[in-house]
């Protein structure tokens, strides 16, 4: 199965560097299947599967009688570069443009293009709801767990620490929180280990949450120069720690949250050493690493952590449902004071959706449900990357996602996506600005966009629209 796989993979590959290359135009004929099939020593049925793949991102359609041809899509397009940050640290004030985001993007009839949400059809609500029945009515007694007392859940915990069994240091059960949600698990350790006024070192671009996590426990954000295709810069990091005045760092390293790329292997050695040499406190974000496009797990930071400075927080919500709300973290040696920010915030995590997970996770059908959600998302980072280099004005930029279901877009530099929200709201589409992704006002120009849902033709159009407006604003040459 994996050997069949990979050949239609690597048939597709050659296919798609080809016609990127410019060998084959928009509107050539591709050879037929069974020329492909001659000359690569491929079955017919591996050939049309590589076909397929190309159809899906985009780059080729299929005419009826006449076989495949390359579609007219524009030029592949660069990735954005790593901005330089700010060198002292600053107050954050994003929340209120968050929640405004919030509430015009989730309103009937904008197209989904903000908020990281999967759509509901590619998530498994029918075997979680067969779970939940089972649960409670084999175990009657978790419907008594009261919301004082946190009980976790062994058998969860066990899978969670399975999934570590291959890291470096991997962590131990007693280290578990379970939670409420990712965002908990961030919120609990940012409270777990600074105090108002302190300086917390965050990417840059920095998911919103994180920025609005500081903002409202008066932290100052220290924005680090972040590289698209391989995270934070950790010579960066290593000039702002030296003179000891930064408490935290805040980080997705795992197909982050905007720009969807990667930190490599050895990127993560070298933070952990020196995070740890600082004696930095690390929140890490892994809630991407199960959606990694490649074929093998990135291991998070924390599977490099020799001295337990590193919290691993993480949830279900983009794998199985946000509506499970469960989530945890791997709290290193910051154990106690985690434990009590959970117990005043929330008392204790669902024990029946506890047992739930645990039995999802025990029975292989996560792993399962994973190999499809992973290509799901990959193909509708795809879809959407073409739709953007088909619509969107000349100059745009965009990420290459190694992972998860966000797309960062940076528009040519006069334009401002967040003066343009509104009128992107009155059309019907909706995005998250750049701006919000920064504490000192950084990314006008640049906008992120949710590939959660199947690219349909409505989405498509909404992406057609965008690009449109986007162009209209352009000033003429
Ligand atoms: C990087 C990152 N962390 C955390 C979350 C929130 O996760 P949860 O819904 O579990 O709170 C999101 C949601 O978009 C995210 O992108």
């Amino acid at each position: 199965m994996t050997h069949s796989r990979l050949l239609y993979e690597r048939l597709a590959e050659d296919l798609q560097e080809f016609i990127v290359a410019g060998n084959l135009r928009p509107g050539e004929r591709l050879p037929s299947v069974r020329r492909l099939s001659q000359e690569r020593r491929l079955s017919v049925s591996t050939v049309l599967q590589a076909l397929r793949q190309l159809e899906e991102r985009g780059l080729i359609e299929a005419r009826p009688q006449s076989g495949y041809f390359v579609r007219q899509t524009s030029a592949p397009r660069a990735q954005p570069d790593a901005r330089v940050t700010p060198d002292s640290p600053v107050l954050v004030d994003v929340s209120q443009r968050v929640m405004r985001v919030l509430q015009t993007s989730r309103k009937t009839g904008v197209a989904p293009l903000a908020f990281a949400l999967p759509a509901p059809e590619l998530l498994p609500l029918a075997a979680l709801q067969r779970l939940y029945g089972g649960v409670v009515r084999r175990h009657p007694r978790l419907l008594e767990s009261g919301p004082f007392i946190q009980l976790d859940n062994a058998a969860l915990v066990r899978q969670l620490v399975l999934r570590a069994m291959a890291w470096e240091k991997p962590p131990a059960a007693n280290e578990f929180v379970i939670t409420n949600s990712c965002t908990e698990a961030l919120a609990l350790c940012v409270r777990a280990v600074t105090r108002p006024g302190d300086t917390v070192a965050v990417e840059s671009p920095a998911y919103y949450l994180m920025l609005q996590l500081l903002e409202t426990a008066g932290l100052k954000a220290l924005e680090i120069p972040t590289d698209p295709r391989t995270g934070l810069s950790i010579e960066a990091l290593d000039l702002a720690t030296r003179d000891g005045k930064v408490a935290a760092c805040l980080l997705v390293p795992n197909a982050s949250n905007p720009l969807g790329n990667i930190m490599p292997d050895e990127h993560k050695r070298r933070f952990a050493k020196l995070s740890a040499e600082r004696g930095l406190a690390v929140i890490e974000d892994d809630i991407f690493g199960d959606l990694h496009f490649g074929n093998e797990r990135p291991r998070p930071i924390k599977a490099f952590d020799k001295t337990d400075n590193v919290m691993l927080c993480s949830s279900f919500s983009k794998c199985l449902s946000p509506a499970l709300g469960m989530g945890f973290v791997a709290t290193g040696r910051y154990r106690q004071q985690v434990a009590l920010q959970k117990a005043i915030t929330s008392g204790a995590t669902s024990a029946v959706t506890q047992q739930v997970l645990a039995e999802y996770l025990e029975s292989g059908a996560y792993d399962r449900h994973m190999r499809t959600l992973r290509r799901d998302y990959e193909r509708q980072v795809n879809a959407m990357r073409t739709a953007v280099a088909k619509y969107f004005p000349a100059a745009t930029r965009m990420t290459e996602p190694q992972g998860g279901l966000v797309l960062w877009v940076e528009l040519p530099a006069e334009l401002d996506a967040g003066a343009l929200y509104d009128q992107a709201i009155a059309a019907g589409l909706a995005y998250v600005p750049g701006e919000l992704f920064s504490a000192s006002g950084m990314y006008r120009n640049c906008l992120r966009l949710n590939c959660g849902n199947p690219h349909t033709p409505a989405i498509d159009d909404a992406v057609r629209r965008l690009g449109a407006l986007m162009a209209r604003h352009l000033r003429a040459p």
